[in-house]
């Protein structure tokens, strides 16, 4: 069987860090009640004109880079983002074009938060039945441009960045033991709109608009729909929590990440976490967190990863990798 295996990673982040001091500032807010309930210190934000696409340009390239492949060598690029560049084309094509790829596919998934994880699973899907050979996998968001800076509940929680993988077509046997992705697993409930939007789009207001959100109602959620895809990426693959050598979740809220460790029986030093940095970057905070983990050489070949995330819609999910 074939199975699509991580050949390389990369990340971007913007130059400009804005503090938890900063926005209590400008808003009624302090570092000490952002750090407490979420974990985060500071989030890193796009500058005026940098767009999503050229965040995740420049962490393809050092994907690209890392992998030793050539972008005339890929099949398909699949980005997730909530913040395309444009409502139209999809900010893949402009970073297909970018890059100087002038043959196979390009475009976007949109599951919010869960992005990465869906996109992984299309990108995945496409090499297992043989459409694509080399895929680029992007999670990029210059999120902070649909928050409504005075609303405290929610501009305090998010920033802008990009991460990518590459992925590679290669044989595998078909068991735990393989190396690449052994499973993914997308789930979502359209009921849960209400809880987590925005409130603008083209079809609707004709605007962008900003995010919505009910924290509490969320977080709730989150804990329960985050478990059960963790379970059941464990329990489909046939292993145990013992044998996961690494976490890497969507990095929402500092209190959900580690109930989601505990639950998995993991040391804490085996969660890789960035919040504190980098805030909640949707769908590109598993490939920051990945990249990150992987440069400085915590993640290494044929350890196994788990991720999770869950977003708008809501929708969820979860992938085992062995790396
Ligand atoms: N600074 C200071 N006080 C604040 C702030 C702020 N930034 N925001 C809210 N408060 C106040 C509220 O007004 C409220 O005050 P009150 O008691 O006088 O009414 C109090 O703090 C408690 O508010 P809650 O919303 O109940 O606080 P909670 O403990 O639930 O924390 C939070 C809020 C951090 C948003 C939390 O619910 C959360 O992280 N939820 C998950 C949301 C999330 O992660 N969304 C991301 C997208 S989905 C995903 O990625 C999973």
């Amino acid at each position: 069987m074939i199975r699509s295996v991580v050949a390389g990673c990369g990340a971007y982040l913007p130059k400009n860090v804005v503090t938890n001091a900063d926005l209590a500032q400008k808003i009624e807010t302090s570092d000490e009640w952002i750090r407490q309930r979420t974990g985060i210190g500071q989030r890193h934000v796009a500058a005026e004109g940098e767009l999503t696409s050229d965040l995740a340009l420049k962490a393809s390239e050092a994907a690209l880079a890392d992998a030793g492949v050539k972008a005339d060598e890929l099949d398909m690029i699949v980005l997730a983002t909530t913040t395309p560049d444009e409502t139209f084309p999809a900010t893949a094509t402009r970073v297909q074009a970018a890059l100087g790829m002038t043959r196979g596919m390009a475009f976007d998934v949109q599951a919010v938060c869960s992005g990465f994880v869906y996109a992984l699973a299309v990108a995945d899907n496409f090499l297992r039945v043989g459409q694509a050979k080399t895929a680029l996998v992007i999670g990029a968001e210059t999120f902070t441009r649909l928050l409504d800076w005075n609303d405290r509940g929610t501009s305090v929680l998010f920033g802008d960045g990009a991460g990518a993988v590459v992925l590679k077509a290669a044989p595998g046997k078909g068991d735990k033991t393989d190396r690449g992705i052994l499973s993914t697993h997308l789930f979502s409930d359209g009921r849960y709109h209400d809880m987590l939007y925005v409130d603008g789009g083209p079809s609707s207001t004709g605007t962008a608009g900003v995010v919505r959100m009910e924290g509490r109602e969320v977080f709730r959620h989150a804990v329960t729909k985050l478990a059960q895809a963790v379970d059941e990426a464990i329990a489909s693959n046939g292993v145990s929590e013992s044998e996961i050598d690494w976490l890497v979740p969507h990095q929402a809220n500092r209190r959900i990440i580690d109930s989601m460790g505990q639950r998995l029986k993991l040391a804490p030093e085996k969660v890789v976490v960035t919040i504190d940095r980098h805030a909640n970057t949707s769908a590109a905070s598993i490939p920051l967190a990945l990249a990150e983990a992987h440069a400085d050489g915590r993640i290494t070949p044929g350890q196994l990863v788990l991720i999770e995330a869950m977003g708008g819609g809501f929708t969820w999910g979860s992938a085992l990798i062995r790396w």
